[in-house]
């Protein structure tokens, strides 16, 4: 899709959205409601009410997560961009705070990040008590539907001195102005030790561009990144570069995420990783990852439809572990439409993000927090079973899975296909797995209830090829109301999709044509609802 489509799409959607806020009212709002609740997940953030899209300015503090949200609190469709806010202490229960950032003169407030300003370099803040310090893309509205201009994104800041709950806009805004490129946004911005500095990267049209800046006040560019590299197919938009350690060595590695809309490898929005080095002013992908990259473009975050534009949160660091990540749960293809009328949309569990090198190369793995398991209860353990056919695995009445964790190993893949399926008693069927003699992973919603509000939403299975070339496989996967996240081979596969069941998913079985397999360290836990 090219750029000048791309802003035309926001115009559609200001439009859609305009036209929604002035059809909806309290009566056929209450219609939808009760009947809407039951999709709405019970540990991963929706908005109480109205629309939400990309996770901004996520930072960790004196022992609170925040989370701020592309929110429009006029209607549940894409509209006049707010951020939103949310708290947590555990991420498992976040608790909505009032609206932090407004549209302002210089337009509507889009994705951006959050830094907490220990040293004071800004001036803002003291030492004592650091300014947290927002960089967001102003979207000058007027100016983009006038349609005369294409510099109409430009980036701010604005602080906060009690620790992110109110904030100022900063009095010289724009601190990075527009020198003429359409889709220039997105700032995520962290601290570069080695120099001293902070560091910007900016989605800039189909490339990202860095800056630097000593103050956070004044920023100059330093280098561009992605001509020719990785996927072009859509616009590149909410970039992250950070510093990772690679498992097991005493190596680390930069690594650049890009979001992409369209161009995912399942359609619409999704997000690609680079790896690679950086030394201050320019980010280099390994020659190894480019080269294998073109041959085999297997390098998304994530291969399900809805896991899109997310970022790590700043200020949280752990060498050991990584970082911490957390994506906007749909897809632009159809996040406008999806049957919620109340809230629309939910973020992904934040997942923490890590490196290894194995025999495919460097890959990005994704993991459930560690903070996990304490928000499970176990209700089932076995360390062998044997299953052909049609296994049942979770029979009815036996574990709520409405809001479950189920992790076991499928020991030697010796069969064509694996096929997990959840049921209901309305005939709806969620199915993934494995496609052994296609060596990839799929995802079937095309049965798992309302799919009608949207020609893409189930058109196709998404599928996902698989890199392990282990005989035996790793899956967990987590199921929310309206989600399924797999995380296959201990990550290094994920698939992230939602689902609209009329009723609750009851039973889970295995099929598979066949010899029997064997399954190890089974273990479904269903998550505590408080
Ligand atoms: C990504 C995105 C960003 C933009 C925001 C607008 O989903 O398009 O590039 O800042 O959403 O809401």
């Amino acid at each position: 899709m090219s750029t000048i489509k791309h802003s035309f799409f926001f115009a559609l959607i200001i439009f859609l959205s305009f036209n929604a806020c002035k059809n909806s009212n309290t009566n056929s709002m209450s219609k939808f409601t009760a009947d809407e609740e039951k999709h709405r997940p019970l540990f991963h953030f929706t908005p109480s009410q109205h629309w939400m899209n990309d996770p901004n300015g996520m930072f960790f503090y004196k022992g609170v997560y925040h989370l701020y949200f592309q929110h429009n609190p006029g209607a549940s469709v894409w509209g006049p961009m707010h951020w939103g806010h949310a708290t947590s202490k555990d991420l498992k229960h976040w608790e909505e705070r009032p609206i932090a950032l407004f549209p302002d003169e210089l337009g509507t407030i889009f994705s951006g990040s959050a830094v907490v300003d220990h040293k004071n370099t800004s001036g803002l803040g003291s030492s004592e008590n650091p300014a947290i310090i927002a960089i967001y893309t102003n979207h000058d509205s007027e100016k983009a539907d006038k349609g005369e201009a294409i510099d109409f994104q430009t980036q701010s800041i604005a602080y906060s001195l009690d620790e992110g709950f109110t904030w100022t806009k900063y009095a010289e805004n724009p601190v990075v102005k527009n020198p003429g490129i359409l889709d220039f946004r997105d700032p995520k911005v962290f601290w570069y030790e080695t120099d001293q500095k902070w560091i910007m990267s900016l989605a800039a049209g189909q490339e990202i561009q860095f800056f630097e800046s000593k103050n956070l006040l004044s920023w100059s560019y330093l280098s561009s990144f992605g001509e020719g590299i990785g996927n072009h197919e859509g616009v590149w938009e909410c970039p992250d570069l950070f510093l990772l350690p690679v498992q097991g060595d005493d190596t680390t590695k930069w690594v650049q995420l890009v979001s992409i809309n369209p161009g995912g490898p399942n359609g619409g929005s999704a997000t690609q990783y680079f790896v690679g080095d950086f030394d201050g002013k320019e980010f280099k992908v390994d020659p190894e990852f480019q080269s294998a990259m073109e041959e085999e473009h297997s390098y998304w975050l994530d291969f399900g439809k809805d896991n899109y534009a997310g970022v790590t949160f700043s200020n949280w660091s752990n060498e050991a572990k990584g970082v911490l990540y957390l994506g906007w749960m749909s897809n632009w293809e159809y996040a406008n439409v999806v049957p919620t009328t109340k809230w629309r949309s939910a973020m992904t569990l934040a997942r923490e993000l890590e490196l290894v090198e194995n025999q495919n190369g460097f890959r990005l793995r994704s993991k459930a927090p560690s903070e996990w398991e304490a928000y499970t209860s176990k209700v089932f353990e076995k360390e062998s079973i044997s299953a052909e056919n049609k296994t049942l695995l979770v029979e009815k009445g036996s574990v709520d899975l409405s809001a479950a964790q189920v992790s076991l190993n499928l020991v030697d893949l010796n069969n064509k296909k694996y096929t997990f399926q959840l049921e209901n008693t309305m005939g709806e069927v969620l199915s993934f797995g494995i496609d052994q003699e296609k060596n990839q992973f799929f995802i079937d919603r095309s049965k798992s209830g309302e799919t009608n509000f949207s020609e893409t939403f189930s058109i196709k299975p998404s599928i996902a090829p698989r890199t392990a070339k282990s005989t035996a496989l790793d899956i967990q996967f987590i199921l929310d109301k309206m989600s399924l996240e797999v995380f296959y081979d201990k990550g290094e596969t994920v698939m992230t999709e939602i689902f609209f069941s009329q009723a609750p998913f009851e039973t889970l079985r295995l099929n598979t044509t066949g010899n029997s397999i064997k399954i190890e360290d089974l273990q479904i836990l269903e998550l505590s609802k408080n």
